[in-house]
């Protein structure tokens, strides 16, 4: 078996974006076009992998970080020809097939290249492309080809004449070709078109004119477009959601209205897991089985154990719960929330860096930062821990079966050992010893027919 290189081309700006971010760091669900591109390309196991940048290849070559990439840079925009000739260097001792891609279509699945792939090498080809029907076929090189249906050469949309135009069969700017041929090639090619740019696509008449040049058209031309302006991107957005939830749903999951909820290609939910309408699963995010993820909530870089319920409203970014566990309505639990099996966080209650134990109830109102809590604590409503004194950040301990009355500040580094209970309306600030009853509260002051007195009209 020949070996295999991948070539992307992602140097250009991408003007039809009207952005200051290179077109190949815009987002689908989540992931940067490109990223979507590496991951179709990374189970074929390339070799190499070369991606041309140019337009703010710092802020590419950053956000795709990677030991396995060859970056290369296309100084200049020319065309996609000059990109390729750029990345000639790159290949340099390389001999076999080259798979180039375009870093700006997500939806590639890595069967369609292999299947691609698996055409050239059995047909012996110089150069094969990958062709789709695309109606209207507003923006692509139409492939032309003679009147047997044999390959002559694709064209692009600005250099067509108007019976060109009509041709609804393109290119899908995916091309086998062999190594050995393509710098012979590459050095014939011109700007002398409408774009003044080198064109890749005109490599392909001197390959056919060698009798080794062949495009293959791939029925799902949804899965191969290119992705050139803001609409098309939310339109394969849509797209990718309804794959990525149809193949969920195939293997047991419920959503209620599929078309308001949004999911990043990584997330991963359990069988018998009912989702709710608009709810929003970004990266980072795997359910168990059984859970119930209700309407409004926005989870990312999470965990839920199996039997979770998250209620309506709630925001979990770093979380875990172990499962099964009850959260929200309206719950935020950031970086670091940890929920024992059993334990509970409830209405308006925010959590940073706080592992919750089996079995402790936050159940209204607080907020539990920087924390350790026991098993069986209950936190009454509104209690807060005081961990930031304006520079550093501080840490609460709590121990087993702790019962804090409403309305509590926990000014830490403070620590209330096993069986603790704490009076309603104090400011803890020195640690308790196990099983005491601490409190600190004012004497309550009466002073009897208080308004009668003060409040006579004048
Ligand atoms: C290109 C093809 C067109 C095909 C379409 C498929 C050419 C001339 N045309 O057109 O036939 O139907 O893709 O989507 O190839 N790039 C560089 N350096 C450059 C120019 C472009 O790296 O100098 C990169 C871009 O970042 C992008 C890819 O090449 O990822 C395609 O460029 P783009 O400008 O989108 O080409 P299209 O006009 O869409
Ligand atoms: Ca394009």
């Amino acid at each position: 078996m020949p070996s295999l290189a991948v070539l992307v081309l992602a140097a250009g700006q991408g003007t039809r974006m009207r952005s200051h971010l290179p077109k190949v760091l815009h987002e689908l669900a989540g992931w940067p076009l490109l990223q979507h591109v590496l991951h179709a390309v990374a189970p074929l196991n390339p070799e190499r992998i070369v991606i041309v940048v140019g337009h703010k290849a710092e802020l590419v070559e950053a956000a795709l970080d990677s030991a396995d990439i060859v970056w290369v840079k296309q100084p200049e925009q020319k065309g996609t020809g000059h990109a390729v000739l750029c990345a000639l260097p790159a290949l340099e001792g390389f001999e076999g097939d080259l798979l180039i891609l375009n870093g700006d279509t997500p939806l590639v699945e890595s069967e369609t290249l292999r299947t691609f792939i698996g055409h050239h090498r059995r047909e012996e080809r110089g150069l094969s492309v990958l062709s789709m029907t695309m109606d209207p076929p507003t923006g692509y090189g139409r492939v032309v080809r003679d009147a047997a249906g044999g390959l002559l050469e694709v064209v692009e949309e600005k250099d067509a004449d108007s019976r060109t135009q009509k041709i609804t069969e393109v290119n899908s700017g995916m091309y086998c070709v062999s190594t050995q041929h393509i710098s012979q090639w590459l050095g014939q090619v011109t700007n002398d078109n409408a774009q003044g740019e080198y064109y890749l696509p005109d490599i392909i008449p001197m390959a056919v004119a060698a009798g080794v040049g062949a495009a293959y058209h791939h029925k799902d031309s949804l899965s191969l477009a290119g992705v050139n302006n803001r609409m098309q991107l939310s339109r394969l957005e849509k797209v990718f959601r309804d794959r990525k939830v149809e193949q969920l749903m195939a293997s047991g999951v419920t959503f209620i209205d599929p078309d308001s909820c949004w999911l990043a290609p990584d997330v991963e939910v359990g069988q018998d897991t009912v989702i709710f309408p608009h709810v929003l699963l970004g990266v980072g995010v795997s359910i168990g089985e059984g859970c119930r993820v209700g309407p409004f909530c926005e989870i990312s870089r999470s965990r839920l154990g199996e039997g979770s319920v998250v209620r309506a409203f709630c925001h979990l970014d770093g979380a875990t719960s172990m499962g099964p566990n009850e959260i929200g309505p309206y719950a935020r639990l950031r970086v670091g929330s940890h929920l024992a099996p059993k334990a509970k966080v409830g209405n308006f209650c925010e959590l940073k860096k706080a592992i919750i134990g089996e079995g402790s109830k936050v159940n209204h109102l607080s907020y539990v930062g920087d924390t350790v809590m026991g098993a069986n604590v209950n936190v009454g409503a509104g209690t807060i821990t005081c961990n930031y004194d304006g520079v550093n950040k501080h840490k609460t301990t709590i121990g087993d079966g702790v019962f804090i009355g409403s309305g509590t500040q926990l000014v830490a580094p403070v620590t209330l050992a096993d069986g603790v209970v704490i009076g309603a309306g104090s400011a803890i600030t020195k640690s308790v010893a196990a099983d005491s009853l601490a409190l600190t509260r004012a004497p309550q002051r009466v002073v009897p027919s208080w308004s009668t007195h003060k409040k006579k009209p004048a």
